[in-house]
C-alpha cells in the first residue's frame, strides 16, 4: 500500500526567528510521522540543523536544470544535496505562471533533480478557465506527458506528483474531495496505461487550500496520497493536524 506523505511549501515566507519557532513546534509533534518542509533556499541550512535525525525531511521549491555555470541567481541540484535536501518541487503553478516556466523546462528540471538523486515533487493542475472549459484532463495530461517523454514513465518510481488546481491555490477554495479524487484517479489511470506497477506505487498529493478542517475528508480518498500545503504549512497546529490526518488514513 502507498504511504501518505504531506509536504509543506513555505513559498517566500519566513525568517530565521519565525522558522525556528515553527520547526520547534512541528518536530516533536510529528515524531514517527513522515513529513517534508520545502523551505526558501537561504533556510535550507537551518532546516538541516534542526530536522536532521527526525522523521521530517526537507527540500527546496525550485532548482536549475543546469549542473553549474554562468547562470546568475540559479541553484543547482548538487547545491541542494549539500544541504541534505531529499525533495524539490518542480513546476509549481507560480513558477509556471509568474516566471514563465514551460512544460519542457519543468521536464528538464525534473530530469536534473533525479539525476542528482533528489525526488522531484512534480506539480500539475489546471486554471479556473481551463476547468470551466472542460480541459482539466487534457491540461494535466499535457503536463505529465512532457515529463514522461523527457524522462520515461519508469522515473515516476522516484517522484511524487502533486495535483494542484490553480484556482484552489491560496484562494480558500478547495477542490471538493470528489473533484480532487476524480483527477487523481485520472492521473493514476493514465500512468497505469503505461505501467500498472508504477501507477500503483505513485504518491499523488493534493494541493490547494488544504487546512486542518478539510484534510481528513481529502486524505480519506483512495487516490489522494497526501498533500502539498502552502498557507497552512506556516501554522504549526494546522500543519501538524494535516500530517496526522494523512497518517491516520494510511
Ligand atoms: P495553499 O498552497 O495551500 O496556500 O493553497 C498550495 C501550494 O501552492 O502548494
Amino acid at each position: 500500500m502507498r504511504k501518505k506523505l504531506v509536504a509543506g511549501n513555505w513559498k517566500m515566507h519566513g525568517s530565521l526567528a519565525e522558522n525556528a519557532a515553527l520547526l520547534a513546534a512541528i518536530k516533536p509533534a510529528l515524531v514517527g510521522i513522515d513529513a517534508v518542509v520545502c523551505v526558501p533556499f537561504p533556510y535550507l541550512a537551518q532546516a538541516q540543523a534542526v530536522l536532521s535525525g527526525s522523521s521530517i525531511t526537507w527540500g527546496a521549491q525550485n532548482l536549475s536544470d543546469q549542473p553549474k555555470g554562468a547562470y546568475t541567481g540559479e541553484t543547482s541540484a548538487s547545491m541542494l544535496l549539500d544541504f541534505g535536501c531529499r525533495y524539490v518541487i518542480v513546476g509549481h503553478s507560480e513558477r509556471r505562471s509568474l516566471y514563465g516556466e514551460t512544460d519542457a523546462q519543468v521536464a528538464s528540471k525534473y530530469v536534473a533533480a533525479q539525476a542528482a538523486g533528489l525526488t522531484p515533487i512534480l506539480c500539475v493542475g489546471e486554471t479556473l478557465a481551463e476547468r470551466e472549459s472542460g480541459v482539466t484532463e487534457a491540461v494535466v495530461s499535457r503536463q505529465l506527458d512532457a515529463v514522461i517523454q523527457a524522462a520515461g514513465v519508469a522515473t515516476l518510481a522516484q517522484a511524487i506528483v502533486a495535483y494542484e488546481p490553480v484556482w484552489a491555490i491560496g484562494t480558500g477554495k478547495t477542490a471538493s474531495p470528489e473533484q480532487a479524487q476524480a483527477v487523481h484517479a485520472f492521473i493514476r489511470s493514465k500512468i497505469a496505461a503505461l505501467d500498472a506497477t508504477i501507477a500503483n506505487g505513485l504518491v499523488i498529493q493534493y494541493g490547494g487550500s488544504v487546512k486542518a478542517s478539510n484534510a481528513a475528508e481529502l486524505m480519506a480518498q483512495p487516490d489522494i496520497d497526501g498533500g502539498l500545503i502552502g498557507g497552512a504549512s506556516l501554522v504549526a497546529d494546522e500543519f501538524i493536524a494535516i500530517c496526522r490526518a494523512a497518517a491516520k488514513h494510511e
